[in-house]
């Protein structure tokens, strides 16, 4: 299968992956070698690390081998015609991962190439990013023992709800796919002209079973925050945007949906903060947020790659 979309996996897709992922992780669950023999193209066209390093170490921990394609020499979306381009590469590779810019290039790979597709980030989604954000919650609860925290149909199955304050970008286009399947709440605070894609928020919508009550999207940062079990935020500038509006801009625009010390305190006692990273101190979030008692940021990172090699061994070359 391709995973380009959060909706390429259904909510037992995503539960089974992250009760997989806890047992990979901490009861030494082995998930085989199913990539053995197998050569793994990473297609990078932006910069990573999180994504470089995981889906590079799982790959390797299930038996293939990465070649990495930089964006020195993709030529991805100009230059080489796609559809060559896309049927080459999968005629020696047995699948292809790709951080791209447009989200219609992952799909040209997808229609013209051979092999699976992995999204390793495109300007519409992160698919990679919200299943470990999901996984990443549940561990933080089964860690501190709270209740309904047994299996991830458990803890998903009893009322939650998730905060994102700041720009409408990817980040939260797929955590609200994800909230949505799995039944939580997800309430997103943007500024005037940042708010997510109005086809994903419907299409979140449709998708959540307390439909538009489910999604919440407004320009309400307290609100958002207020009784959350996590709140999260990301960059105010994505990659690709660099230079589109002025920093002073960026500030003035956004700075009103910063999370701070006393927008953790609205969320439910024992409230996480998380951030994909790479994040900026000072910008969406303040540094004792970032780093503080309450900030789950590096075990979110660690999770990218228990996660992706659960994915990969299940769903991908399963
Ligand atoms: N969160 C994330 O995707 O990080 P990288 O850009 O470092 O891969
Ligand atoms: N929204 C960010 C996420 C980085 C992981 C970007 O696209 O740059």
């Amino acid at each position: 299968m391709h995973f380009l979309d959060d909706r390429d996996l259904n909510r037992a897709d995503q539960l089974d992956l992250l009760d997989t992922t806890w047992r990979l992780k901490h009861e030494g669950f082995d998930l085989g070698a199913p990539l053995a023999g197998k050569t793994v193209a990473m297609v990078m066209s932006k910069p990573s690390l999180r994504t470089r390093t995981s889906f590079t170490v799982a790959t390797r921990r299930l038996g293939g081998e990465i070649l990495e394609i930089g964006a020195h020499n993709t030529k991805l979306g100009k230059g080489e015609d796609m559809e060559e381009w896309a049927a080459v590469l999968t005629s020696m590779v047995d699948g292809i991962g790709a951080r791209v810019h447009g989200h219609e290039d992952l799909e040209a790979l997808a229609k013209f190439g051979s092999k699976p597709v992995v999204n390793l980030l495109s300007d519409k989604l992160h698919p990679l990013q919200s299943l470990c954000d999901a996984y990443t919650v549940f561990e933080s609860a089964k860690k501190q023992g709270l209740a309904n925290s047994g299996s991830a149909a458990e803890y998903f199955g009893t009322s939650r709800k998730w905060a994102y304050l700041g720009d409408g970008n990817n980040i939260i286009h797929s955590m609200m796919l994800v909230a949505a399947s799995l039944g939580v709440i997800i309430h997103a605070a943007c500024p005037e002209g940042r708010a997510p894609d109005p086809a994903l928020v419907k299409a979140a919508r449709d998708l959540h079973p307390a439909g538009a009550d489910g999604v919440r999207v407004d320009h309400d940062a307290n609100a958002a925050a207020a009784d959350a079990d996590m709140i999260s935020t990301d960059t105010w500038v994505s990659m690709g945007q660099e230079g589109a509006m002025d920093r002073d801009a960026v500030r003035a625009l956004f700075g009103p949906f910063q999370v701070d010390a006393a927008r953790m305190a609205l969320g439910k006692p024992g409230a996480v903060f998380m951030h994909c990273l790479p994040a900026v101190p000072g910008e969406e979030m303040t540094a004792e947020v970032l780093r503080g008692p309450q900030s789950i940021i590096l075990e979110q990172a660690e999770n990218r790659l228990w996660t992706v090699q659960t994915l990969l061994a299940r769903k991908i070359f399963g």
